[in-house]
């Protein structure tokens, strides 16, 4: 079993149509967890690897969010800005997307 912790960070929070209870809102997600196949040891050159281009080569958690009781999939309409994937020597990988 592997966990992910999991934090969000609110940017903006707005209404386009003032008449409705719709809102936009744009926030960062940060995704946290220990991948021990990725350990790496180069004595200490790097403190991570940047390895945001090979996000399709790594385990990767399949976070959804649920709104208002409907399942609402972050992979559907709505595609993430992919921020930063960093791998760290120990096998702590750190995935930052913005929304
Ligand atoms: C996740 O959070 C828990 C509790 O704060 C902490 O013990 C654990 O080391 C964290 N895991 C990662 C991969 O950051
Ligand atoms: C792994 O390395 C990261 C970055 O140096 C550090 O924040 C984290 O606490 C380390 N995790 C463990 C379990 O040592």
């Amino acid at each position: 079993m592997t966990t992910v912790n999991v934090s969000v960070l609110l940017l903006t929070i707005s209404s386009p149509d003032e008449s409705s209870l719709k809102y936009e809102v744009e926030f960062l997600l940060f995704q946290r967890w220990v991948d021990e196949r990725l350990r790496f040891d180069d004595d200490g050159n790097h403190t991570y690897l940047n390895a945001l281009m090979y996000r399709h080569q790594l385990w990767m958690p399949d976070t959804y969010f649920i709104l208002h009781g409907e399942f609402k999939e972050l992979k559907g309409p709505v595609d993430p800005v992919h921020m930063a994937l960093k791998i760290f020597a120990n096998g702590t990988v750190m995935y930052i997307t913005r929304y």
